[in-house]
């Protein structure tokens, strides 16, 4: 089985991006630890970035004709503003697990509400990157 993770906007810039906030690790850290597991699970693990919301729109219409079983997604800032992306996402009807690295609830007003959240079967923040890891065990075992 497939596992899509995707990650939005200035997540490019995890590790050196305020790393009070997001930690230390990079994205080519997480995405190959995220691999690694994945070999270990028995599932296959594709990874995607874009600061573009189309783009992220396109990458999950692609997905079905992939064949993906699950998406891993961590929308960045497109969480709170993007109903195309939820729109994607119920479109194709591939489960997906919402993932922050930090605790949204913890912050703003503004970061509260996500437009992900109601159709998610699964939501992670507050785990730091390693939610990422947590999020794709618990997918695979539903694989
Ligand atoms: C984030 C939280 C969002 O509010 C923010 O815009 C991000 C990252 C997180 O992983 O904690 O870019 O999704």
């Amino acid at each position: 089985p497939k596992v899509l993770v995707i990650n939005g906007p200035n997540l490019n810039l995890l590790g050196t991006r305020e790393p009070e906030i997001y930690g230390a690790t990079t994205l080519v850290d997480v995405e190959r630890g995220l691999q690694e597991q994945g070999e270990a699970l028995g599932v296959e693990v594709l990874c995607f970035q874009s600061n573009h919301e189309g783009a992220i729109v396109d990458r999950i219409h692609a997905a079905r004709g992939e064949g993906v079983a699950w998406v891993l997604i961590n929308p960045g800032a497109y969480t709170h503003t993007s109903v195309a992306i939820r729109d994607a996402l119920a479109g194709v009807a591939i489960p997906f697990v919402e993932v922050h690295i930090s605790n949204v609830h913890k912050r703003e007003p503004f970061r509260h509400h996500s437009y992900l959240s109601d159709v998610a079967e699964a939501v992670m923040a507050g785990f730091g990157t390693q939610g990422y890891g947590l999020a794709l065990q618990f997918v695979a075992s539903r694989c």
